[in-house]
């Protein structure tokens, strides 16, 4: 298993480009399985999840063929479409379960394992509920055997009203690519607005669905009989560039981030401006500059966009342990999203948690050990910290990285980080 070597602490500077956002390329791959005519996806990031997502659609029958760089995938639909989702392919990525609604929308069966992913959730796991509930409300029946979901459908699924209990991205992305080709109107209340879910939704409507967001979080879909040919943009990763950002501040670097609309994520940027960066931003670029006495912030908390996204509380808390005095860090999507906390502290950091809260100690000096990546967000919180640690900072487990940043040791190479993998 690869590994990171990292020796700190490292000084950044240059530019760095913004690859395709993983989380809105997964939904838009799986909504492939609605259309008949070929579509193709540009700006595909190439990291693990998307290989495992494009596996699984060739396991259903489709056919990929993509460009020479592996950016743009060209995706046919064949005679031999199958419904089933392996346990094999499903395990190791949860976005998997999106094939579900689409394969009930468009064939009226399928037979899919509960999928896997990062660990978050402390005990409770992470759950699907949300979607198999309000699939049930537009017209699937389903039953649950050996860890597989049987699910059909009588014909085409029925539009309706639905409120979701809780706001869940993956829930959302679910029933409006299920409810593209349903009958009659769709109304879902209470949904996720993440910047990746209007990416898919802004991609569905490039092939003539009819989706309308008629308030903050109400989306209404009235169901179409079939999507046409498209080719679509995926928008650039706010998490990979919000990492970003953060390896600036932390070391007070000096760095301009390229390909990404800055606007997308004016939560995170306001913090960082609180706590002394310099920012200036202009339509697809972003210029940070790290201070150099970061502030210490209180209550940051994450929320559903457009508040703190929780893809970035781990890195955040890197940048805090570097602050002027005490931060505080409240957890609110995740019960449990806190591993990172114990590896971090192997470096020097000093958090303890409280419930959902970290309390996170400032002006700790870190120093280089060996630390093991948990999930995908915790092992880039560790980079982070490798960057500032002074000396060796040996990460293990990469593997969680490479399912979700593109190229991350070329990237930060380039821009004055001394990391090598370590095959
Ligand atoms: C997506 C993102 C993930 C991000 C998360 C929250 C992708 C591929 N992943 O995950 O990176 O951290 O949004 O922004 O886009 N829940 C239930 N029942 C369900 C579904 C969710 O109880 O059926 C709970 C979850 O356990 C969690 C909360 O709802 O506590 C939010 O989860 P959700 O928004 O669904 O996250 P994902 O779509 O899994």
């Amino acid at each position: 298993m690869d590994k990171f070597l990292i020796t700190g602490p490292c000084k950044i500077k240059g530019q760095v480009s913004i690859s395709g956002s993983k989380n809105a390329a997964l939904p838009i791959l799986a909504s492939t399985l609605l259309f008949d005519k070929p579509v193709i996806i540009k700006n595909l990031p190439r990291v693990r999840d998307i290989d495992t997502m494009l596996n699984l659609l060739e396991s259903l029958g489709s056919k990929i063929q993509f460009s020479k760089n592996k950016k743009i995938v060209k995706i046919y639909k064949t005679k031999k479409q199958k419904y089933f989702g392996s346990y094999s392919i499903l395990k190791t990525m949860r976005a998997g379960i999106l094939i579900l609604g689409p394969l009930i929308s468009k064939y009226h069966k399928s037979i899919c394992s509960f999928p896997g992913g990062c660990v978050l959730n402390g005990n409770s796991g992470r759950p699907v509920n949300l979607h198999l509930n309000a699939l049930k409300k537009i017209g699937m029946k389903y039953e649950i055997k050996k860890g597989y979901i049987h699910a059909k459908s009588n014909g085409k699924l029925k539009g309706t009203t639905i409120k979701f209990p809780k706001i869940s991205v993956g829930a959302t992305e679910q029933l409006i690519m299920s409810a593209v080709l349903a009958k009659g109107k769709t109304i879902l209340k209470n949904s996720a607005i993440e910047p990746e879910i209007k990416d898919l939704t802004n991609f569905l409507k490039s092939a003539g669905a009819n989706i309308k967001w008629i308030g903050k979080r109400t989306c209404q879909i009235i169901g179409v009989d079939t999507l046409s040919q498209t080719t679509y943009s995926v928008m650039g990763d706010r998490i990979e560039t919000g990492t970003f950002c953060v390896a600036a501040t932390l070391a007070k670097g000096n760095l301009i981030i390229r390909n990404f609309n800055p606007n997308v994520i004016q939560t995170e940027l306001n913090i960082l401006k609180k706590i002394g960066a310099k920012i200036k931003t202009s339509k697809d670029k972003i210029h940070i500059q790290g201070p150099q006495k970061i502030k210490s912030i209180r209550n940051i908390t994450t929320r559903e966009y457009d508040g703190f996204p929780t893809d970035l509380q781990p890195q955040f808390m890197v940048l805090l342990c570097k602050a002027n005095g005490i931060s505080s860090i409240t957890e609110n999507i995740f019960q449990g999203r806190f591993i990172h906390v114990m590896e971090l502290q192997r470096l020097g950091a000093k958090i303890t948690i409280k419930d959902s809260t970290a309390i996170i100690e400032g002006n700790v000096n870190l120093s280089g050990s060996e630390v093991m990546s948990s999930d995908l967000r915790a092992s880039a919180a560790l980079v982070l910290a490798g960057i500032v640690s002074k000396g060796k900072t040996i990460i293990s487990r990469i593997y969680h990285l490479d399912r979700g940043y593109e190229k991350i040791e070329n990237k930060l190479k380039k821009i004055g980080v001394k990391i090598k993998r370590l095959s």
